[in-house]
């Protein structure tokens, strides 16, 4: 599995003065995705939404803290996680949505000292295909559009089923 890179700020000393010099450092999806835990599902059947899909959503424990036991959900810790797989949706002849095959995955990171989530409120909006290999995308234009207005709950839509 390819993985993608981002930027993080390292310190060092270097012939008597401080430089900032830097260095990439891996964010591919999680390994410890058997840690995570469902939180929800979203089903999106039209062709020409931008999100169509079978949408299963996990998050990792440092997440589910906020997620499940702070109603105002405004914030939640730096390293929290979100998976979304996302499953083909397949229409059947009488009408019903059935769950096809794995078509991609999309993930956000909570991770605000990185410049490279400055625009998108302090998360990386990845999307990989269904191979786990990075797809490119412009995660301001193709994601944060939606989860702006969402401001109120950290840019997070979720929230546990009443
Ligand atoms: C057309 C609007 C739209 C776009 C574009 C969009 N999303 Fe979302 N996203 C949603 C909705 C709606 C939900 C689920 C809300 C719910 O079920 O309450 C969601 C949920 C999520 C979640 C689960 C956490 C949460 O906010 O509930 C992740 C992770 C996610 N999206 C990632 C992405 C990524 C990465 C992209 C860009 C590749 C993206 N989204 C683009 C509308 C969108």
């Amino acid at each position: 599995m390819k993985s993608i890179y981002r930027i993080s700020a390292v310190l060092y000393l270097a012939a008597g003065s401080l430089t900032i010099v830097q260095a990439s450092e891996p964010l591919s999806l999680p390994a410890e995705l058997d840690t995570f835990r469902h939180i929800n599902t979203l089903v999106v059947p039209a062709a020409d939404s931008p999100i169509q899909g079978v949408h299963h959503f996990y998050m990792n424990r440092k997440g589910l803290e906020t997620f499940n036991k702070d109603a105002s959900r405004k914030s939640y810790p730096d390293g929290t996680k979100i998976l979304g797989k996302v499953y083909k949706p397949i229409e059947t002849a009488d009408g019903r949505i059935k769950e096809g095959q794995l078509a991609a995955f999309t993930y956000m990171v909570k991770d605000p000292e990185s410049p490279a989530t400055k625009d998108t409120g302090g998360w990386h909006f990845l999307k990989y295909d269904a191979k786990g290999k990075p797809v490119e995308i412009n995660p301001v234009k193709d994601c944060f559009g939606c989860h702006r207005p969402h401001e109120a709950s950290d840019f997070v839509m979720s929230r546990p089923l009443q």
